[in-house]
């Protein structure tokens, strides 16, 4: 018997569809809400939004040896009222789910100073949360004066357009992969942004926010494929268009201040796409589970007639297929999985790796997993 020879898995889709009149790669000057409002429909893979935080700080923060905290005071930073910053989130929040695709997908962070306002928001505006996500920062900034937990984490929310969405992007096999084969979960332990990494000007921090681009990466490598558009509305310093050409992702981006529209576009100008694995290379993943599909499927598409027979691997025992997808060998009926497990005198076993079926494209006997796309 020759080697099941495992099915070659659909390269890695790269998508080409960015309409050429959008104004890809680049960081714009301007309201995020007027710049989206002007971008046609359903033009974006994922929106990443990173918005204001409405600290609403009062005085100076100061540390015990009294030099000061570099806490986020900027104006872009201040709201009037809560309602004022609920506005502008339902305003965002609206403009960026007119432009993201019926199969995007939308992420948000902050602190717990507004993530609750905008998950509600978000919720009423008729976006699905798929998860939220804890990053939590290897090394935060203490707290100053003693009086509370020190804050160590913010908060993301993964959301789809609506409840009914079938499809988006997440890279769960690849994911689980990269994780030493676990599952990634939704405790992100990532450093927060500092040394080589943070933008400056004039020896000074260009950004009192700037993310880590590992926390980007995570986002982006998961939820989108290359050639995707990525948009954010909340630019900033440029992380998430950093990271997004770095993984070869197309961007459009934007500010409202002109300071940090030039310290985005002079980032951007000294990074260069990555080198991705060209689709050819990339291969079979190795040990991720195969996606479900139902043994039926096969059956129901005459890949495998009703009148064929499966050979229990290692045996002679045979087994008979019913259109239900059921089958019955040596006095059991089942699922392939039970009847494989009766037979082989076992508690479970995976059908799919434990049958052989007579493959009439080659007349050769292969197992049934080879049946399966992955
Ligand atoms: C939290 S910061 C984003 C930081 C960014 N993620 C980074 O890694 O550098 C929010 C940014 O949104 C910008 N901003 C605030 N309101 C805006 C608006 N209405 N339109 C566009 N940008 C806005 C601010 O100027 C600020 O740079």
């Amino acid at each position: 018997m020759t080697n099941p020879k495992p099915p070659k898995r659909p390269a890695a889709k790269i998508n080409k569809s960015t309409p050429a009149d959008l104004p890809v790669n680049q960081v714009l000057l301007g309201d995020c809400v007027e710049v989206m409002d002007s971008l046609p429909a359903k033009c974006a893979d994922l929106v990443f939004a990173d918005p204001p935080y409405n600290m609403q700080l009062g005085g100076d923060l100061w540390r015990p040896n009294m030099t000061k905290v570099d806490a986020v005071t900027d104006p872009w930073d201040k709201f009037k009222s809560f309602a004022e910053y609920d506005a502008f989130t339902r305003a965002w929040l609206t403009a960026a789910r007119r432009v993201l695709k019926d199969t995007g997908t939308l992420w948000v962070i902050g602190s717990y100073h507004n993530i609750y306002r905008m998950g509600a928001v978000l919720m009423d505006a008729g976006y699905w949360i798929l998860n939220d996500v804890a990053w939590i920062k290897a090394n935060p900034l203490p707290q100053m004066k003693g009086t509370r937990f020190c804050n160590a984490h913010e908060t993301l929310l993964w959301a789809k357009k609506s409840a009914d969405q079938k499809k988006y992007t997440f890279h769960y096999r690849e994911l689980k992969a990269g994780n030493d084969d676990k599952q990634m979960r939704s405790d992100w332990y990532i450093p927060i942004c500092s040394g080589s990494e943070r933008e400056k000007r004039d020896g000074k921090k260009a950004h009192a926010t700037q993310k880590p681009e590992a926390l980007m990466h995570r986002v982006i490598a998961a939820t989108t494929n290359p050639g995707d558009l990525v948009l954010d509305p909340f630019c900033g310093s440029g992380t998430t268009a950093a990271v997004a050409k770095r993984l070869g992702r197309n961007f459009i981006t934007v500010d409202r201040e002109e300071r940090y529209v030039e310290v985005a576009r002079h980032r951007l100008a000294d990074i260069a796409p990555a080198l991705l694995t060209s689709p050819d290379e990339s291969g079979v993943l190795l040990g991720a589970p195969k996606p479900r599909v139902p043994f039926i499927s096969f059956i129901e598409s005459g890949r495998l007639p009703l009148d064929a027979t499966l050979r229990l691997k290692g045996t002679e025992a045979r087994a008979s297929l019913h259109p239900d997808g059921t089958v019955s060998a040596g006095g059991h009926r089942g699922s392939i999985h039970k009847v494989a497990a009766a037979c082989l005198g076992l508690p479970t076993a995976n059908g799919w790796t434990c049958w052989l079926f007579r493959d009439p494209l080659t007349d050769e006997e292969q197992l049934l997993d080879a049946l399966r796309p992955g």
